[in-house]
């Protein structure tokens, strides 16, 4: 950093806007190097601000100012004040109109945040502050507005022009140019703003609401693309009902519209009545997308829908509040996946996420409550944390609550705040209101960072019938506070006790038994206290608690179950989450046994029990088919080394994959058999049914695929040749660029290349085709990226491109990327350094690898450390890389 180090922003600073702006009429005359963005503003003071002679100050960036008239009056460059970030007008009346004309440069503009070009179109991005790179504004989220935009354009180059809310007027114009009009009759802020101009395909469908109204849905993309878009029709209408059966929440515009861009920084916008979205989360069809591309297109799509309401119609007072729709709304669309595909491996799979990634961001040094008290650049806070972790903090909500009690909150929340900015505790009264409760020290779960711990331990007295269990709290230290500051968490622990037949009645100490009240077998204790014991009366047995049910919490939970204990929860538990993570615990164990006889290079002989495990999983007709395939997968390099205190990456790769080797060897012939068993003629259809059954399937030839026999690598050429859908063909792909044999390496070459030729003008194919090669844990992996980044297919503009390369590389090939020399964090620093002078956020987002430093080696450390130094020392950073890089060193 040459210039002076960005300033902090905090929470406590937060004052309300000294100007409200009633009304925006916006005209874009688009040209690739100058857009001339005009924009009439009805400007008035904001009543409830302290200062009633303050200066108009209005966000810009990146701006060419032309003109700014008050009233008619040109203003002389005098009368008004003009920066790199800033345009403050002094003496301005209490009520006025307020014309501004700036000139932008679009097609220069890589940073993808505010108007820019993306291939063909003309698209935007204002969340969070990217409007201010259109024209000069109140660029934040508490000033709302009625937003009236035009748009002028080449009519056979940009045939189709949107913005948000209703089209009111459009034409011709002289010089083959025409325009449009677009009206939104919602007040929203600026952040909310888009517009797109293109030569766009589109498919239209309508949807009735529940109170009979008339929609238009409308998706549209490049031509190539639209054999691509019934997917994401059919999620937008389903999540349309979803969201008014199960929140009451109906659709408020006549239009809902979703456009599809190549380039852009995360997976979708929820523009007022205009979203838009990656391509990589919006285009499927068989042939080209994974069944968990179907999946997350379907999420995404529910996701940017429900934020019309939460998010839109109810909005944040300020980015500290980013979770209050980023946390909510996720907790929405997992719901909605939930419902619509099979609710246990949902919830198996988020949680997987949350515990991988966001309890290693929670333990590292960009750590920050799910509301934190302060930010230099905010898009480094679309984080795991105020999205995943916000989310598990509703969830927690709605079960101490119970359903109907949370609904009668959000209800409530809704209809109180319809048309505002609020804050996060608006949203927790709401919630108080609705159900008496006191959430006091809940709130708590908002303003300290950190993952909590709890060790539990249980006591039974054959005699009294007593059993016992005691949980003590405790939460590590993170940057805004240490471990011995931080206040005992309310943590509901959903639990149950299993007994010889199965789950036993749950009786409270205190409590009377009560044969009638429906389910007695489940219990949500309420932890409040650092320490805490809870007494069963009338335990018949001693049995093995169920701890945890569903996740109730996102803490890491530490009970010292045996092995055989395991076994059982694993195959009686009631509750399916329970059931998948005695399982993961059990395995967790075996890889530590290996991991330790790796490290002191001693053999290694898998625990029969785990074997034993599998091979009950694999021969039970009666278990869900997507369980045993989330069974079977052992946990990841990922999760393994956030579980270690120190990462020994070298131990936890060949550990877990010798152990992976050792179930293929045992399970051989059962493997062999559920392959050919679930292999299927069927017309593709992204249905559960199906994708459990390719996911087991493809599962099966992973371990195969692990074996030396030549059979195992025809297997995999057989499944890629015949291959009628992305999921099988990039399952054997994986499985033969990851094939560790002498045989292999003529048919890898072979199928890179025949894939490569079948898919080269299929953009999202050829970026999996990219991370397949990027995450090859065969030796070699840095020369093997730094040959891809030369390829024809690479471009370091496409955040895409990036992501499947460099961010696949060294966010998903530990082995690789950690070389002991430290030459894979010195390639990311080149990256990183280069990419910000392109686009911050991508290259922002690319240092979390380096930022883990503290868990390695020494030696590791070092190298890593030195590699941030390098990236720090460079002149010229983003606010968004100092701030990262600051922090974590
Ligand atoms: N609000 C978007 C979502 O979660 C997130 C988002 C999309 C975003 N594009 C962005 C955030 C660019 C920051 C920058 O649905
Ligand atoms: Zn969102």
């Amino acid at each position: 950093m040459t210039d002076a180090q960005p300033k902090t922003i905090y929470l406590t600073d937060y004052q309300v806007p000294d100007f409200l702006i009633d009304q925006t009429d916006l005209t874009f005359a688009l040209a690739a190097q100058a857009t001339q963005v005009s924009s009439v503003l009805s400007v008035s003071r904001n009543p409830e601000s302290s200062d009633q002679q303050a200066a108009l100050v209005l966000h810009g960036q990146e701006l060419k100012l032309l003109s700014v008239t008050i009233d008619n009056q040109l203003l002389n460059s005098d009368q008004y004040q003009v920066d790199a970030e800033q345009l403050i007008v002094a003496n301005v009346p209490d009520q006025f109109q307020l014309k501004i004309e700036v000139l932008i440069n679009p097609q220069d503009n890589t940073s993808l945040e505010g108007l820019y070009k993306s291939r063909t179109m003309y698209c935007t991005q204002c969340e969070a502050e990217g409007f201010r790179k259109i024209t000069y504004y109140l660029d934040r989220p508490d000033v709302l507005s009625e937003f009236t935009t035009t748009v002028i354009a080449d009519k056979t180059e940009f045939p189709v022009l949107l913005s948000n809310g209703n089209s009111i007027k459009q034409g011709d114009m002289a010089d083959g140019k025409h325009f449009a009009t677009w009206h939104d009759p919602f007040r929203k802020p600026a952040y909310l703003f888009a517009l797109v101009a293109g030569d766009l395909d589109v498919i239209s469908d309508t949807f009735t609401t529940c109170s009979q109204r008339n929609i238009e849905l409308k998706i549209f993309v490049e031509a190539k693309d639209i054999d691509k878009c019934q997917h994401a029709m059919d999620s937008l209408k389903k999540s349309m009902r979803w969201d008014e059966q199960v929140f009451g929440r109906e659709y408020d515009l006549d239009i809902f519209m979703i456009v599809a861009v190549d380039d852009f920084n995360m997976g979708a916008m929820e523009n007022k009545g205009l979203n838009i979205f990656n391509t990589s989360c919006v285009l499927a069809k068989p042939e080209t997308t994974t069944d968990a591309t179907y999946q997350r297109v379907e999420a995404i799509v529910a996701h940017e829908y429900f934020h019309n309401w939460s998010g839109n119609r109810v909005t944040c007072r300020d980015w500290f509040q980013l979770s209050l729709k980023e946390g909510f709304t996720v907790f929405r669309d997992s719901e909605f996946s939930a419902d619509m595909n099979s609710r246990t491996v949902s919830r198996v799979e988020n949680v997987s996420l949350l515990r991988t990634m966001q309890f290693a961001e929670d333990g590292g040094p960009m750590a920050h409550p799910v509301q934190p008290p302060s930010f230099m650049e905010i898009s480094n806070f679309y984080t795991l944390t105020i999205y995943e972790k916000g989310a598990e903090v509703v969830g927690m909500i709605r079960t101490l609550l119970g359903s109907e009690l949370f609904r009668n909150g959000s209800d409530l929340y809704f209809d109180r705040h319809d048309g505002q900015a609020v804050t996060i505790q608006d949203f927790v009264a709401a919630m108080e209101s609705a159900s008496g409760r006191d959430l006091t020290q809940f709130k708590r779960w908002y303003s300290q960072a950190g993952t909590p711990v709890l060790q539990v331990s249980s006591e039974y007295s054959a005699d009294q019938q007593q059993y016992q269990l005691t949980f003590k709290q405790s939460c590590p230290s993170t940057p805004e506070a240490n471990s011995d500051e931080k206040q005992p968490f309310h943590i509901p622990v959903a639990i149950g006790l299993l007994g010889e037949a199965g789950n036993l009645p749950v009786t409270l100490e205190g409590e009377q038994l009560d044969a009638d009240t429906g389910d007695n077998t489940h219990r949500v204790l309420e932890l409040t206290q650092a320490h805490q014991t809870f007494v069963f009366n009338n335990v018949k047995e001693q049995p093995i608690p169920a701890l945890l049910r569903g996740f109730s919490a996102p803490v890491k939970l530490h009970y010292d179950y045996s092995r055989d204990e395991l076994m059982r929860l694993m195959s009686a538990e009631d509750d399916g989450f329970c059931r998948w993570d005695a399982c993961q615990q059990l395995a967790i164990r075996v890889i530590s046994d290996a991991i330790k006889a790796c490290q002191s290079q001693q053999p290694y002989q898998v625990d029969e029990r785990l074997i034993e495990a599998y091979r009950q999983i694999l021969t039970d007709e009666s278990l869900d088919k997507a369980m045993v395939a989330l069974m079977l997968q052992l946990p990841s390099q990922a999760y393994l080394s956030e579980l270690a205190d120190e990462i020994d990456v070298a131990a936890i790769h060949s550990a877990r994959e010798s152990v992976r080797q050792q179930i293929a060897v045992a399970l051989e012939s059962l493997l062999q058999s559920t392959y050919t068993a679930n292999k299927s003629s069927e017309v593709y259809a992204p249905t559960a049914e199906q994708i459990a059954q390719r996911s087991l399937k493809n599962i099966c030839l992973s371990y195969l695929s692990l074996l030396e026999a030549n059979q195992y690598l025809s297997l995999a050429q057989t499944q890629l040749q015949q291959a009628t859908n992305m999921t099988d063909s990039m399952s054997a792909l994986v499985s033969i660029v990851n094939r560790d044999y002498p045989d292999a390496e003529s048919a890898r070459i072979k199928a890179l290349a025949d894939f490569y030729q079948q898919w080269q003008h299929e953009t999202l194919v050829i970026n999996q085709w990219l991370s397949v090669q990027a995450t090859s844990i065969l030796p070699g992996g840095l020369d093997r990226v730094k040959a891809l980044l030369e390829h024809d297919a690479f471009d370091v503009k496409n955040p895409n491109k990036v992501r499947s390369v460099i961010g696949a590389f060294c966010n998903s090939n530990a082995i690789n990327f950690h070389v002991e020399n430290g030459a894979g964090y010195q390639f990311l620093a080149d990256q990183i350094v280069a990419l910000d002078k392109m686009n911050p956020q991508i290259a922002s987002r690319l240092l979390t690898p380096l930022t883990r430093w503290r868990k390695y080696s020494s030696t590791r450390q070092a190298s890593m450390k030195s590699a941030l130094e390098r990236i720090l020392a460079t002149a010229d950073l983003s606010k968004d890389v100092f701030e990262v890089v600051s922090k974590s060193l």
